[in-house]
């Protein structure tokens, strides 16, 4: 008799500028989302920025408050994104066009191993029509929120799309 296999677990990271606002948000939320399913041994989740100046550092106090009020936990550190991602993650998940156009320039340099496919997080958004998460840092409590909002009906879709895959 031969048992069912274990699915190989979904490898997904999100990707911000910094690592400290944006992407450790979305991987709480999926996360969340994961947990609340019960899903969590089917996927692997991280966040990376595409900077390095906050390497190490927890998620932004502002983007911890705003995701604590939701019930969420944001249990990322930063670090910075570097060519092994692109081999060990099969999805890469940007916030905006910036991000993605440093992500697909490491892929370009990395000679044909590159085997994540890289998308904008919008692209899943279904209620908002969004074609980037706009960067919150420099704003006020309102755009912690914004963020928050987009990315909770992105991660929502995408945990669908990915099930059904
Ligand atoms: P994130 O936001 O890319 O969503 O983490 C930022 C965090 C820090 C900076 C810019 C954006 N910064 O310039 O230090």
């Amino acid at each position: 008799m031969t048992s069912p296999q274990a699915p190989i677990p979904k490898r997904v990271l999100f990707v911000c500028l910094g690592n400290i606002c944006r992407s450790p948000a979305a991987e709480g939320l999926f996360l969340h989302l994961l947990t609340s399913q019960g899903l969590e041994a089917e996927f692997t989740v991280d966040s990376a920025g595409t900077g390095s100046w906050h390497v190490g550092k927890p998620a932004d106090g502002r983007m911890r408050a705003a995701a604590s009020a939701r019930g969420i936990d944001l249990p990322s550190r930063a670090r910075q994104i570097e060519s092994a991602d692109l081999e060990r993650f099969d999805l890469i998940l940007t916030m905006d066009h910036d991000n993605r156009h440093q992500v697909q320039s490491l892929a370009q340099g990395m000679g044909g191993r590159a085997t994540a496919e890289i998308r904008c997080i919008t692209s899943y958004c279904q209620q908002f029509d969004a074609d980037h998460i706009p960067d919150p840092y420099y704003g006020g409590e309102a755009g912690f929120d914004h963020v928050l909002d987009l990315l909770e009906d992105a991660c929502a879709n995408l945990l669908r799309e990915l099930r059904a895959a």
